[in-house]
């Protein structure tokens, strides 16, 4: 499953974010009264934590632009323009204060590709927005990335999750997809 956090789709292939894994049960117990109690917080195997990067530097870019050059061993110079065109964009995106969003609406596309794959694998997993991302940031020490979202995955408790086997709300799919 952490392959799909892996292989998900980001802008110009950035990457900024990265996802914190607990699996520590004292950590998790921790957290939860940071997610305002909500039990899957420690009643899950493994706690994904979205973080998004705050900014998007120079560095950044070089860095990717680093390991373009190491996975297709290609010559840098070949990537001047590419690379350029990266660091306006970040530049452009710190300028209007869209940063923070920008880098977030990454992350939330590799937590849809996260539960995605879950699914596949029969694997539960609930997405959570309910906590306090500065709490998160606090206990898990994130400095230069924050918390944006979480997802609760393990595998389900068949005698006790009353909600596993209703069906799905949905609105009707004339009401959701708008055919042209
Ligand atoms: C962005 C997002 C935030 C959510 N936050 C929470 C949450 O904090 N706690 C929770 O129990 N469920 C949370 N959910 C789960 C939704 O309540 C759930 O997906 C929705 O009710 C539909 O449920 P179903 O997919 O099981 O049908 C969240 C879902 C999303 C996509």
């Amino acid at each position: 499953m952490e392959q799909s956090l892996i292989l998900a789709p980001s802008s110009y292939g950035l990457q900024p974010y990265k996802f914190v894994v607990v699996t520590d049960e004292n950590l998790k117990k921790e957290l939860t009264p940071a997610a305002y109690g909500q039990t899957q917080i420690a009643d899950c195997s493994h706690l994904v934590v979205v973080a998004y990067k705050k900014v998007l530097t120079d560095a950044d870019v070089e860095h990717f632009v680093d390991r373009i050059v190491e996975v297709r061993n290609a010559p840098r110079e070949s990537f001047k323009d590419y690379e350029q065109t990266m660091k306006t964009s970040a530049q452009k995106a710190i300028d209007k204060g869209t940063i923070e969003t920008w880098n977030s609406r990454q992350a939330y596309l590799a937590l849809g590709f996260l539960l995605e794959t879950a699914a596949l694998l029969e694997i539960d997993a609930c997405p959570m927005e309910g906590f306090n991302p500065a709490e998160f940031n606090r206990i898990l020490e994130l400095e230069d990335y924050s918390s944006v979202a979480l997802c609760a995955v393990g595998y389900r408790d068949r005698e006790n999750d009353w909600l596993a086997n209703l069906p799905k709300v949905r609105f009707l799919k004339e009401e959701l997809i708008d055919r042209r």
